[in-house]
């Protein structure tokens, strides 16, 4: 059969349309609230300057979440949901996660401005960014909506341990389908924030680790993970790794444990000469993370208050 033109130009039509359709990773997008919420970003990273000219910490704080959120159920906001299930009680996160009064101040700051319409996973990612001010910036993708759901046992198997060898945490983070570029570029965020004791204290009498940590130390006493420039967002955590000052074993490992010579010891190395590529890997590796089984379109909800779900 002759095909006319027409004809062949609709056949091109139709494949390059399946082509995108099946290509889309996923349908976040910089401009979803353009319309909906046109001050979206200015009113989100004026409460975070505000939180973090409180205390400078808040950065890392709220860098943080949008990690443990995303770890869990994808980026949907479970971590900020209150109740007994909830994440906020797991391990990784109890009396460790921080910055729950700051993202209730920017949802109340965003929902005066426009209400309903912004998701507390959206405002995370934000924030997040905006928390890395300093370092590299880049247009955060939004469009997410809330879950209906906290997965208490999700953030107990899926959020690494301090005490975690290399190879468990590679496949955790290939759990989300995050790769080995990720999983050093991600940790690069330890350039800023503090760490407790009991994270990594265990290293200083056993440095094999994974010894449980020691329970008669001061739960309050905390340690900057990158010594050089706390609360600057630089490459100095690399440098560190190279010197052997890495804080957490998981950090020190990325460049001396023996599986990091075929896989991470290398990364760490182009970081820690070259800022730039690491900012740019970062950037890319947010973007990678904040993409992890997004709620898009009509599933789960826009949470009124981002610590229980709409009643
Ligand atoms: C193997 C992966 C990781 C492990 C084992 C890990 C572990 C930890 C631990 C134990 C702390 C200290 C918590 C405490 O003192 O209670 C911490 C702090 C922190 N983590 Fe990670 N982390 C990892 C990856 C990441 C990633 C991917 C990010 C963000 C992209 C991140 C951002 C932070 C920040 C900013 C802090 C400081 C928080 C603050 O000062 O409030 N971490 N991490
Ligand atoms: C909780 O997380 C685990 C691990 O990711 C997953 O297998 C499970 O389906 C999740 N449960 C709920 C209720 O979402
Ligand atoms: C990881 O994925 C990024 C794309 O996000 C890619 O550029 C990079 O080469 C990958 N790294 C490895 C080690 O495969
Ligand atoms: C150090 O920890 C490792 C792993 O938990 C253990 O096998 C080893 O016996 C410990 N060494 C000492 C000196 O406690
Ligand atoms: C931080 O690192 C720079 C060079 O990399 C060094 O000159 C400086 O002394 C270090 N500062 C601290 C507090 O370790
Ligand atoms: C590290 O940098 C070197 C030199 O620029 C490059 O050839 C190599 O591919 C890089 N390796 C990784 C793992 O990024």
């Amino acid at each position: 059969m002759k095909e006319s033109k027409g004809q062949k130009s609709v056949i091109l039509l139709l494949t390059l349309l399946v082509f995108f359709t099946v290509n889309v990773k996923s349908q976040l997008t910089a401009n979803f609230y353009a319309t909906t919420c046109p001050n979206l970003f200015h009113v989100v990273r004026k409460q975070v300057q505000l939180a973090v000219m409180n205390e400078m910490r808040m950065a890392a704080s709220l860098l943080r979440l949008h990690f443990h959120d995303c770890f869990v159920n994808g980026c949907d906001g479970s971590v900020l949901l209150d109740g007994d299930d909830s994440e906020k009680s797991a391990a990784p996160n109890l009396n460790s996660i921080r910055g729950f009064d700051v993202v209730d101040k920017i949802k109340t700051a965003v929902e005066s401005s426009c209400s309903g319409v912004v998701s507390c996973a959206d405002i995370l990612a934000i924030a997040a960014r905006d928390s890395i001010s300093g370092g590299p910036s880049y247009r955060v993708l939004v469009g997410r909506r809330d879950g209906t759901v906290a997965n208490r046992t999700g953030a107990n198997t899926n959020l690494p341990s301090p005490f975690a060898s290399l190879d468990t945490v590679i496949s955790l983070f290939g759990d989300q389908g995050l790769n080995i570029t990720d999983v050093v570029a991600l940790q690069g965020a330890h350039t800023i924030g503090l760490a407790r004791c009991t994270t990594f204290s265990s290293r200083l009498f056993n440095f094999s680790g994974s010894g449980a940590p020691d329970s008669t130390i001061d739960n309050s006493l905390t340690a900057a993970l990158d010594q050089n420039s706390t609360d600057l967002f630089d490459n100095h955590y690399f440098k560190n790794l190279i010197n052997n000052k890495g804080i957490l074993l998981t950090d020190q490992e990325l460049h001396s444990s023996d599986s990091a010579k075929s896989t991470t010891k290398s990364i760490v190395e182009n970081y820690s000469n070259n800022q730039r590529l690491f900012f740019k890997d970062f950037i890319n590796s947010m973007i990678n993370m904040g993409n992890v089984k997004p709620l898009t379109g009509s599933s789960g909800q826009i949470r009124k208050n981002c610590r229980v779900i709409n009643s």
